[in-house]
């Protein structure tokens, strides 16, 4: 017989999600959200088989659970999974950025009928909301799953079944390993990316062209912080205590450099830069890690009329689908003014070797 998933929160994630399975799978799928607009966009576009709007009756029907609402919301829909009686099994798990507090709300479900395995899939975007959800996702993401001692070996398998059309990479950890590593790559820089588009919004009250120097580099490194607010502020809360413990060493390590600069401790401060450049360059730019990345190439057009159609064309010609385009004002520090995202690695090798074909100066991010 058909096994029935119910999706509940029905945006970004969730919404990918049940792209994705619909894609991969002949599940029976049910979506609930408590945004009656995303319920009828799923039910318009097929997302979802079928639309709820009551939580608690939608648990009884499915036989796996995907909670997909933000972190704060997806504790609140545990709690009432605590007092939900359902008469056949029920796989449950969840998509939030943070796992402790997930997996405590989780241990309170007392029902041996219900398996509860944690999970994390770790992809996403600068958007939210159902009409930015894309089935392909999760393609090459690490996909973290926390499951507790008391999880049977079939269970888990029935969830990594569900997800193997995500073609995500499926990595199990602990729920505090978990958090701590996600706040040290994650959820930190975004509070420092945050805090430098700060910096610069206060230094432009003096100088008027901050905004012009900022179009290149600094709005590179400070891209994350144009991610969803809302998501954002529930993470940091949720997962306070590592936060907390990581800017305190972070404003110690600031005070440490602040030191190095008042004692012109040139050596030291060689020293730390290089060491930083040094564990960079070592990590795999060919994997996707926690923070989405985005495939640039930069190439070089000059002010002409149907300069930038021309490019435009000739990736087209071969179906390479450009995410997105700009064109930079600075040239400092790049080769190019135009800059092209494109949707993976592949996509951006074949790019940059059919304009270097046809003659155009191009470079790659690194
Ligand atoms: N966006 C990312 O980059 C990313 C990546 C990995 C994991 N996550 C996690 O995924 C979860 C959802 O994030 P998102 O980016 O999809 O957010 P989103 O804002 O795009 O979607 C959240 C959805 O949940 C719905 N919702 C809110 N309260 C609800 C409730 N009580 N019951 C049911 N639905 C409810 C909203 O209406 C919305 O449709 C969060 O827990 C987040 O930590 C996000």
């Amino acid at each position: 017989m058909t096994k029935t998933v119910l999706v509940a929160g029905l945006g970004l994630i969730g919404g990918s999600l049940a792209i994705n399975i619909k894609e991969n799978t002949d599940y029976h799928l049910i979506g609930f959200d408590v945004n009656s607009q995303t319920l009828d966009y799923s039910l318009k576009n097929r997302i979802v088989d079928e639309v709820v709007t009551d939580f608690k009756k939608a648990v009884k029907q499915a036989d796996i659970c995907i909670l997909a609402a933000p972190v704060s919301k997806t504790i609140e829909l545990i709690d009432q999974l605590k007092h939900i009686v359902v008469d056949k099994p029920l796989l449950i798990t969840d998509v939030s950025s943070v796992k402790k507090p997930i997996i405590e709300a989780a241990s309170g479900i007392t029902s041996d009928m219900i398996t509860f395995i944690g999970g994390h899939p770790m992809a996403g975007s600068h958007k939210k909301g159902i009409e930015a959800a894309k089935g392909h996702l999760f393609e090459n993401a690490i996909y973290i799953l926390s499951p507790d001692d008391s999880c049977s070996s079939k269970n888990l398998r029935e969830l990594e079944n569900l997800l193997k059309g995500t073609r995500s990479t499926i990595l199990k950890l602990d729920p505090t390993e978990h958090d701590e590593m996600t706040s040290v790559i994650s959820h930190f820089p975004h509070l420092i990316a945050s805090s430098l588009v700060h910096q610069a919004k206060k230094w432009q009250k003096k100088h008027v062209n901050i905004p012009t120097l900022a179009a290149g580099g600094f709005r590179d490194i400070t891209r994350i912080a144009s991610s969803n607010p809302a998501m954002w502020q529930d993470i940091f809360f949720q997962n306070k205590s590592i936060i907390q413990d990581l800017l305190e060493d972070w404003v110690n390590e600031m005070t440490d450099l602040k030191k190095l600069l008042e004692t012109d401790d040139k050596i030291s401060m060689y020293q730390y830069l290089e060491q930083a450049r040094e564990y960079r360059d070592g990590l795999d730019t060919k994997k996707k890690g926690a923070i989405p990345s985005f495939y640039d190439v930069y190439v070089d057009i000059f002010d002409q009329t149907g300069a930038l159609l021309k490019v435009v064309s000739l990736l087209a010609q071969k179906d390479i689908s450009i995410k997105n385009i700009e064109i930079l004002e600075m040239r400092e520090g790049i080769t190019g003014v135009l800059r092209l995202s494109l949707l993976s690695q592949k996509d951006q090798i074949e790019s940059n070797r059919l304009l270097i074909e046809n003659g155009y100066e191009t470079m790659l991010q690194e």
